[in-house]
């Protein structure tokens, strides 16, 4: 199929996640200034920036880890920017943090179920569906996380983070660290999460591929939205294939 087949030319109704002037600090360190972004229901959505520019932290303070210093994030609905992580997560959000962050010497199953705790009572049919999904990772399920491929191990991260049934993924820099055709695999499997229904944040180095499965995107610098724009406004723009296109 396509890859832009399926793209939306502009989003309409009500966004699933709105954050607007969010602001984070570290200490003296301003890692997010008043940044507004919205996510609809069914978008792709990348966030693309440099090491530093704050993804990490914005991805963090949706999900309720990184607590914010001014700013209202509103997920399908309800103000969450005050609540805790457990809640968010069973409200429908899920992070698949940077790094993967799988139990390296805990088996592949045991990675899934901890993926469930939140939503133990659909837990067979979200393996179900999730090995439908991932069949290597059925095939690997009684393997030590460590002896999986960095690919393997994202993909684990991924499916761990849908055995809470989200409503939103929030992926953070999904491709950092995997060869090139592990890396298209990788969006392959978002951009079929996305046709089976989930909307997805994630934020990127890797600009072109991740632009080329996204419907649209914002361009974060040094914690502030500098340029937001469809996928192909954001790759045909001189600033964007100058700085992140390597154009
Ligand atoms: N735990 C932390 N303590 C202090 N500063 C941090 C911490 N995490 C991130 N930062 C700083 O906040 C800014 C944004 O970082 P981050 O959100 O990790 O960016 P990105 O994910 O885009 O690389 C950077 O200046 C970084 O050094
Ligand atoms: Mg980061």
């Amino acid at each position: 199929m396509a890859q832009n087949e399926t793209k939306t030319a502009s989003p309409s109704g009500v966004p699933l996640l709105k954050v607007e002037n969010l602001s984070v600090s570290y200490g003296h360190i301003n890692a997010l200034k008043g940044v507004s972004i919205e996510v609809f229901p069914g978008e792709i959505v990348v966030l693309i920036g440099a090491n530093g520019a704050g993804k990490t932290t914005l991805l963090s303070s949706i999900l309720g880890i990184t607590p914010s210093k001014a700013g209202t994030i509103t997920f399908d609905g309800q103000r969450i920017e005050k609540k805790p992580v457990d809640k968010n997560v069973r409200k429908g959000v899920c992070l698949v943090p940077e790094g993967r962050g799988v139990f390296a010497s805990m088996s592949v199953m045991d990675n899934l179920l901890l993926g469930a705790h939140h939503n133990l009572q659909n837990k067979d049919k979200n393996l179900e569906r999730v090995f439908g999904w991932f069949p290597i990772l059925n095939q690997r399920k009684n393997q030590v996380a460590k002896t999986l491929s960095g690919g393997e191990r994202q993909m684990l991260s991924i499916a761990r983070g849908l055995m809470s049934a989200p409503k939103l993924i929030l992926v953070d820099e999904p491709s950092i660290g995997l060869a090139p055709i592990v890396v298209n695999d990788i969006f392959t499997i978002l951009q079929m999460l996305n046709k089976e229904g989930y909307t997805i944040l994630l934020s990127e180095q890797n600009a072109y591929k991740a632009l080329k499965a996204a419907h649209r995107g914002y361009v974060l610098e040094t914690g502030t939205v500098t340029l937001t724009g469809t996928a192909q406004q954001l790759l045909s723009d001189p600033g964007v294939k100058a700085a992140y296109l390597g154009a």
